[in-house]
């Protein structure tokens, strides 16, 4: 087999994804007790980010270092690719000198174009239609708290966006039903959810559609590039406000998740972020060790 990319979930079968979900659960463990297998000694992963980021970079950057090996951050602006120099050519350029590259960009079309060109394995660190390395952390953290996730019911609340289309793929990988409230007109892809329709649907009315679920999931609600959108999306979102009354209809054991940076009182109330039933941080932490365990399949 050739070279092995993450682009989206569905780029893994469910037991290899399982398989790193396992392992990074062991490598959490090290991590705790500073008691590090240092398996990508003198790798190097480059790290291209078109968009901001706080932990998709950070944990890249120290899991490579835990792992004994490094990683090079090229910036928003600064590197030739800024400046125009193709795409195709940077993949070529730089898989001649770096074992992974992991690119957080705008059009998922960039991630598959670069892909095409690349020697060495692509991570998809966030495009504009899918974030995978999330759902591992956010699957790690669920197994963590409650379990197999096998069964369950996943509410997404909000925008039909990147995640929420990454949640669309764990649904029919992971087999849990996913309920999408979002408004008219912030719909998912209709490909994708013609694809995952067997686990996936949507409903409009955020109570209803939050009935029961063991897992309730939100993100903001204008996205990296959509900066200017945010006032007008604003009023269309509030009824799909994470917050006490939402979670009134959830199971009593339901879980919050939300990937972060979150905006308190638009997506999601202070009191539910903050609150018992949010997993946030360790959702957070747990980028750490699932991308770690995705380095290390991807490259060992
Ligand atoms: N959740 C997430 O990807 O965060 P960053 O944008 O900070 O990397
Ligand atoms: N949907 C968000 C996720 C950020 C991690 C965005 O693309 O900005």
């Amino acid at each position: 087999m050739g070279v092995r990319h993450f682009l989206t979930l569905s780029s893994l079968c469910g037991d290899e994804l399982l398989s790193i979900i396992q392992r990074a659960a062991i490598l959490k463990k090290q991590f705790i007790e500073k008691n590090f297998e240092t398996t990508l000694k003198n790798r190097v992963l480059g790290m291209i980010f078109e968009k901001s980021s706080t932990r998709t970079r950070v944990s890249f950057e120290a899991g490579m270092a835990q792992l004994g090996g490094h990683a090079i951050y090229l910036a928003p602006t600064g590197s030739q690719i800024s400046r125009g120099e193709p795409l195709e050519d940077t993949a070529r350029v730089l898989s001649r000198m770096l074992d992974c590259i992991m690119l957080r960009t705008f059009a998922h079309e960039r991630l598959e174009r670069f892909a095409m060109y690349s020697d060495v394995p692509v991570i998809n660190g966030l495009s504009d239609s899918y974030h995978p390395c999330q759902l591992l952390a956010d699957m790690l953290t669920y197994y963590e708290e409650r379990g197999s996730i096998q069964g369950k019911k996943v509410v997404w609340l909000g925008d039909g966006n990147n995640m929420c289309h990454s949640y669309m793929n764990a649904a029919r990988i992971f087999d849990f039903k996913l309920i999408i409230a979002c408004p008219e007109g912030f719909d998912p892809d209709a490909r994708l959810l013609e694809a995952t329709k067997a686990f996936v649907s949507i409903e409009r009315d955020p109570k209803k559609a939050a009935k029961n679920a063991d897992l309730v999931v939100t993100d903001v609600w204008a996205s990296m590039g959509q900066e200017a959108e945010q006032a007008q999306r604003i009023e269309k979102f509030l009824p799909y406000q994470v917050n006490a009354d939402l979670m009134a209809c959830v199971n009593a054991d339901a879980l919050f998740m939300h990937c972060l940076p979150a905006h308190r009182g638009e997506e999601v109330s202070a009191a539910v972020l903050d609150g018992s039933q949010s997993v946030v941080w360790a959702e957070a932490g747990n980028r750490l060790h699932t991308q770690k365990a995705l380095l290390e399949f991807l490259l060992q």
